[in-house]
């Protein structure tokens, strides 16, 4: 086929701008066709770009030379169209699209490339194989869904710098290649070819940089930023990501959560066109733990968790008896009106938490003096009672308990309480609840390791009064820590850091980092301490995971170009990959595999 030059032709409009008030209009479009229909007589075809679709029509009687050429076209050729814009006949707008009451006329048409047969339908928004989206990327972001996220996208991340902008803070960039910044992840490293056996490490945040920016007195600084964690990938995770990521001086974590709002009253005001109410409603990390089970909340909707140990002390039943003689404690849920539950169904329920380690669910069916249950032989008429208090049960709900180590019972019913949540359609999803969680403890003892870990990060400060605790009793000190969490998402997480160097290496001590190790891996950070370091804090979002929510994206996929797959790899470029010898030799390395 002969393929047309661009030649000296301009645009004068984008396909999906076209309105009524443009017929009369001669124009030049330039665009993919998104469909054609040959109706013998005429031949019509939708042409799409960025902005959207236009109908173009071909008359064989008034232009048989174009009309005859647009016989070869099929989807998704590249195609010129010289036209004049024409009010649809009486009875044909299209008012499915914002253009559809207009036409164009076609006058020329030049055909500027081809295309294979697309592997799905670009139009429309029929399932298609996530793997085939990805390999075809290209194809998938010509679609109206991830064009829709993208867009969202930018315009979040431009009113992100308007933002810190006018409040005077400064976008810098931090290195890519780098030395390790723990964040809990394994890090991707990079090998250098100039220093044998050396290796950089991809930031897993600009953590330690924008401290250091704070030491050399630029008070207050954001980045856009990528990060990179080597984890296990989840529906909200990356190996790649965008934090908006910011460090203040002089800050009280008031001050950081005030300015955070701020971003979000903002982003909320100028890209969804909604009011957010603040101040945000806050949840220290132990009521969040003992009212839902987690450190991140779903807080639009009920079915909260309460504590029955203290009710059930003494009692005989021997699930229970177990548990609390075990230290562990004894958590339920009060599904409303769940009495109606099929044995099945909770059969089903309790399946679902053995996932979460519970050896099993004790259910309650609530009827006027007696509930139906495997503990109803078990637990005193007092006890009953008191455990409908702490419920506020009425007749007809379902009590849900387990007993067992805390952590097990809190992870089993948190994710009972979302899994119950949806499935009784609780949640309204087109709700924005923010909650922030504040006093996280410090440190956790990491079983395995024998030793303790920073919850957080081991530059969080502990809180003031908390200070003199941390030497000898670790595991009992607050830390000024805070997490933002939007609807049950943990979108941004930050702290005030340690300024004073005694603190920072006492901290390290505690981590289980000798003097030397503490040297060798944050010396720079250590020095930069002694050298006049101000008072700060700071916090980094979750570019991505905001997006997502949103833009109501289940996957963390929809919301960037080019994502990897739950492997880590890219379907469309084949990375990772193989390299040469000669390549491995230049970095001094000898594969094992
Ligand atoms: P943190 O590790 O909590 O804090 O990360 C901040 C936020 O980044 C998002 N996030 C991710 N998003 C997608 N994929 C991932 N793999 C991923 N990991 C994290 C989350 C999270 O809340 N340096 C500190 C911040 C600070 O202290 O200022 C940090 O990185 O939304």
């Amino acid at each position: 086929m002969m393929i047309d030059f661009l030649g000296d032709w301009k645009r004068t409009d984008y396909c999906g701008n076209l309105r009524k008030e443009d017929a009369g209009r001669e124009v030049f479009l330039l665009g993919w066709v998104q469909r054609r229909r040959d109706l013998g007589g005429l031949i019509f075809i939708e042409v799409r770009d960025r902005y959207g679709i236009v109908q173009v029509v071909f008359n064989p009687e008034s232009n048989p030379e174009a009309h005859e050429k647009a016989q070869a076209l099929r989807s998704e050729y590249v195609v010129g169209i010289e036209g004049r814009v024409v009010l649809r006949p009486e009875g044909t707008a299209n008012p499915k699209l914002g253009t559809g009451e207009v036409e164009v006329a076609v006058k020329e048409l030049k055909i500027l490339n081809i295309s294979r047969t697309p592997p799905f339908l670009i139009e429309e928004e029929e399932e298609v194989a996530e793997n085939t989206r990805l390999k075809y990327r290209y194809l998938d972001l010509r679609r109206p869904g991830l064009q829709k996220n993208l867009i969202l996208r930018h315009r979040l991340a431009r009113e992100v710098r308007d933002y810190f902008d006018r409040l005077g803070f400064l976008e810098v960039e931090t290195p890519m290649l780098t030395k390790s910044t723990p964040e809990g992840a394994r890090d991707f490293l990079v090998p250098s070819r100039l220093s044998p056996g050396h290796f950089y490490a991809l930031p897993q945040s600009p953590q330690l940089f924008k401290q250091i920016l704070m030491v050399a007195g630029y008070d207050r600084y954001f980045q856009l930023v990528r990060c990179f964690r080597d984890e296990d990938l989840r529906s909200d995770r990356q190996p790649e990501f965008t934090q908006i990521d910011v460090e203040m001086s002089f800050v009280t974590v008031e001050d950081i959560r005030k300015t955070m709002e701020g971003l979000m009253v903002h982003l909320f005001k100028e890209v969804m066109g909604m009011e957010l109410e603040t101040p945000f409603p806050i949840l220290s990390y132990d009521e969040a733990m003992d009212r839902y089970g987690l450190d991140k909340p779903d807080t639009r909707f009920g079915l909260e968790l309460r504590d029955l140990s203290k009710v059930l002390m003494h009692s005989t039943f021997k699930v229970f008896k177990d548990a609390l003689d075990k230290g562990g404690i004894l958590k339920a849920i009060n599904v409303k009106g769940g009495a109606t539950f099929s044995r099945k169904e909770i059969d089903e329920l309790t399946h679902f938490v053995y996932a979460y380690g519970a050896r099993g669910l004790i259910s309650a069916k609530v009827g006027q003096d007696t509930w139906q249950s495997p503990m109803q032989r078990f637990i005193t008429d007092e006890e009953r009672k008191s455990v409908g208090k702490v419920m506020e049960a009425s007749e007809g709900d379902l009590l849900l308990l387990i007993g067992g180590p805390s952590k097990v019972v809190n992870q089993s019913l948190a994710n009972l309480r979302l899994h119950l949540g949806k499935k009784l359609g609780l949640i309204p999803e087109e709700e924005y609840r923010f909650v922030w969680i504040l006093d996280f403890p410090l440190l956790e003892y990491d079983e395995t390791e024998k030793r303790y870990a920073a919850v957080h990060h081991p530059f969080t400060a502990p809180r003031d009064e908390d200070l003199s605790t941390l030497k000898d009793h670790p595991e009992e000190v607050k830390a000024k820590a805070y997490d933002l969490v939007l609807n049950g998402s943990e979108i941004g997480g930050g702290s005030i850091r340690n300024h004073l160097k005694e603190v920072q290496s006492l901290l390290f001590e505690k981590l289980g980092m000798d003097e030397e190790e503490a040297r060798e891996k944050f010396g720079f950070l250590l020095e930069a301490l002694e050298f006049g370091t101000p008072p700060h804090g700071g916090i980094a979002f979750g570019f991505d995971r905001l997006v997502m929510i949103l833009s109501h994206s289940e996957s963390i996929r929809d919301v960037i170009a080019f994502p990897k797959t739950q492997k880590g790899t890219c379907l469309m470029t084949d990375a990772p990959s193989k390299v040469d010898g000669k390549q491995l030799d230049e970095l001094w390395i000898k594969l094992k595999v």
